[in-house]
């Protein structure tokens, strides 16, 4: 078996990879609070707690739904366009990561390359799980509009969701654990643009 493949796997691994861990001890987690961090680290802490709060919240709509709290429809008019907006800022968080942010992160110091392709290639396995999510969305809302009982649909798109969970959340903390610290001590300027 090839360890660092599994250590690579979002879905598979328990935390950052070994080789990776050097870059987050540089500042580590515990120190943060009495740290001045980089303003562009505070934002994307910002945005992650943001997403985790979002996912949240859509998690806990499949449970009141499967608890039988709310009915197909009313699960419909929640989750429906709850998930469209998270998965749509999720999307275009994930682009300005991987097309513009970690470029210039690890052109700034080429070691810490591989740990940008690392967050990069975490982003298209989250991917296919929003992709599987929508799929189930539609899949939900195709079937409540004609008038049947939808709840196959509504558990599995609730169980899609929630298989999001766990892979994002351990996508937020390892992307924070190496940019946190990239940024604050190593210092990070925006181009202009325009
Ligand atoms: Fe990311
Ligand atoms: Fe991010």
């Amino acid at each position: 078996m090839n360890r660092s493949v599994a250590d690579d796997d979002l879905l598979q691994r328990n935390g950052l990879p070994a080789r990776w861990l050097p870059l987050a001890e540089e500042l580590p987690r515990a120190d943060w609070p009495h740290s001045t961090l980089h303003a562009m680290a505070h934002e994307l802490l910002a945005v992650h707690d943001a997403q985790r709060a979002n996912l949240g919240s859509l998690v806990q709509s499949g449970h009141a739904w499967s608890a039988n709290e709310s009915d197909g429809a009313a699960y419909r008019s929640i989750v429906l366009p709850q998930l469209s907006d998270f998965l749509r800022f999720l999307e275009t968080h994930h682009r300005l990561e991987s097309q513009r942010f970690f470029p210039m992160l690890a052109a700034a110091d080429p070691r810490t390359r591989g740990a940008f392709d690392l967050l990069d290639r975490d982003h298209d396995a989250i991917h296919a799980l929003m992709d599987a999510a929508w799929r189930h969305a539609q899949a939900f809302d195709a079937r409540l509009s004609g008038g049947v009982n939808a709840d196959t649909e509504a558990a599995a798109l609730a169980a899609a969701i929630e298989r999001l969970a766990a892979p994002l959340a351990r996508h937020l903390r390892d992307e924070e654990d190496i940019v946190v610290p990239h940024l604050t001590l190593r210092g990070f300027e925006l181009p202009k643009t325009g």
